[in-house]
């Protein structure tokens, strides 16, 4: 089967570049700009993707093009940074510059049967993010897009079969960019065959072949990824696996006993719940910082999870972890020790040293929409597999400030009325996906911010409810929902009337980026 090799030169999209292409039906795998070329080319890539990157070429110790990228003679396609590496390595030049280009931008392109084919149009929308730019082709180039900011906006070299964009054709925002990346693919020739259809299957050898007659445990957080790796076990080993569902006290409203009632419904392998909640409200108190609430709830969680494993005197070797392909390349790529501080998602890297356990991880390759057409596949119902996302440190990091049993149910309270209402009206995208404003996620944050209100004859010093509903496809990129009035209208007064403490509620009207989905 034919495949793709990604070098990851550090951008912020690398992980979308490796789904666009497995949405084309082609296998890919990301890997460091600096990784072993042995293990690289163990691959057997038909063509090589260099991705974008925060660098500039002139920067000393800024990553480099390895050279058996141009020396293999394959198809390459590079985009922004991997653009100007290509232009810099093979004779061209690259305008360094310290001002970002950043955003959407038209860019002209007339030149047929290149790789952005203009077909029927001869300009279209794109998405830029960056500072240099070529400003001199290499030889045997040419340039086949042009923007008002950026003359060589793209350029190739068919014979060679190199190819470089300027812009990024992997993330939403550019007009055209699934149907780039497929003429890239046929023009490299490389085939598209890969059927992610058998991927139940294929994960179930690897779990028999890893765990053999071993015994398993898995903590589960009624979570689409932990479910659906749970899950596959199960299906794997049956019986060797053990379940536990640690209620940190930080889910909302009645989700412990839906999690532990739908898990037991479907899933039919041991659970055991355990009642954490004064160990991690205690361990929270006090603390403010968000970093510091994540590392707590992390090492916590793993601690009573060892406790409860030793209370029941179990000598598992083999721990589940619903890793998924994101997860792993957000914690282990380049340049990303940046990105990692923006958040450090527990799923991964949260395990102490100390940890006796292998880790099984069957959606380690996956992304979130592979893991829940698997979960599908394997007969979950729709209520699992199409739980919209909720972090791993739970309430905790939507209760600004300190975390206290009685923020959090102020927040709980708030958080049902937002979600009954949008459910009410039919907006939950996940549940019944008719309205055209549907929202991926939805949810409500508490501020520590007390502001004066006036309520019946008395004036009134309270928190701060915000109301975030996003539209996404991929979470890495969001907008806003634009909600009726008449709906936040609703909201807001019972959030005011029915939760005491709250005497202002507010919607949050930005975009990822700049902003996040997540408050915190
Ligand atoms: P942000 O806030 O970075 O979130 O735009 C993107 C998506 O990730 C979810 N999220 C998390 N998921 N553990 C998780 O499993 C976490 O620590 C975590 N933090 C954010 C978030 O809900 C959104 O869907």
């Amino acid at each position: 089967m034919d495949s793709i090799a990604i070098l990851d030169f550090g951008a912020q999209y690398s992980q979308l570049i490796a789904r666009r292409v497995r949405e084309a039906h082609v296998y890919c795998e990301l890997f460091p700009w600096d990784a072993d070329p042995a293990k690289v080319l163990a691959l057997k890539p038909k063509a090589f993707i260099l991705s974008g990157g925060p660098n500039s070429v002139y920067e000393p110790g800024a990553p480099t093009l390895p050279a058996y990228v141009i020396n293999s003679g394959l198809p390459v396609l590079a985009i922004c940074y991997g653009m100007q590496l290509l232009a810099h390595n093979l004779g061209g030049h690259v305008a360094g510059s310290n001002k970002r280009e950043y955003g959407r931008a038209e860019i002209q392109s007339a030149n047929e049967g290149s790789l952005i084919s203009p077909g029927s149009r001869s300009s279209f929308q794109v998405w830029m993010s960056h500072g240099d730019k070529v400003d001199r082709l290499p030889p045997g180039f040419t340039a086949t897009a042009t923007s008002v900011n950026c003359p060589i906006a793209a350029m190739e070299d068919p014979a060679r079969k190199l190819f470089a964009l300027q812009f990024h054709p992997e993330v939403n925002h550019t007009e055209y960019g699934r149907e780039i990346i497929g003429n890239f693919i046929a023009q490299a020739g490389v085939k598209a065959e890969w059927i992610p259809g058998s991927m139940a299957e294929e994960a179930m050898a690897k779990i028999r072949a890893q765990v053999g007659k071993d015994k398993v445990l898995a903590a589960v957080s009624g979570g689409v990824d932990s479910t659906v790796a749970a899950a596959l076990v199960h299906r794997a080993v049956g019986d060797q696996l053990t379940c536990f569902y640690i209620d940190t006290g930080l889910m909302r409203q009645n989700e412990s006993d839906q999690v532990i009632s739908t898990f037991r419904e479907n899933l039919h392998a041991t659970l055991h719940p355990v009642n954490a909640v004064e160990d991690f409200i205690e361990a929270l108190a006090g603390v403010t910082e968000p970093e510091h609430k994540r590392k707590i709830i992390g090492e916590k969680f793993i601690r009573i999870f060892e406790r409860e494993a030793q209370r029941l005197g179990h000598d598992a070797k083999f721990l589940v972890q619903g890793t998924i392909y994101p997860d792993v390349v957000e914690s282990s790529g380049v340049g990303r020790e940046k990105a990692a501080k923006i958040k450090t998602h527990h799923n991964v890297g949260g395990l102490p040293d100390d940890l006796h356990f292998s880790l099984v991880e069957p959606l380690r390759y996956l992304f979130k929409d592979e893991v829940r057409a698997v979960g599908s596949e394997i007969g979950l119902p729709g209520e699992m597999v199409w739980r919209q996302p909720f972090p791993g440190p739970g309430l905790a990091i939507r209760c600004l400030g300190e975390v206290t049993w009685e923020r959090l149910e102020k927040l709980r309270a708030a958080d049902i009325i937002f979600t009954n209402e949008l459910r009410a009206a039919g907006m939950l995208k996940n549940e019944i996906a008719k309205h055209p404003v549907g929202t991926a996620q939805a949810f409500a944050v508490l501020l520590p911010v007390k502001s004066v209100g006036v309520m019946g004859d008395g004036r009134t010093y309270e928190e701060t409810i915000v109301l975030r509903a996003v539209t996404t496809d991929d979470f890495m990129t969001a907008d806003w929902a634009r909600l009726p009035y008449d709906l936040l209208a609703r909201v807001s007064s019972r959030i005011v009337n029915e939760v005491k403490g709250v005497n202002r509620v507010t919607y949050d009207v930005s975009s990822k980026p700049p902003a996040t989905i997540e408050w915190e």
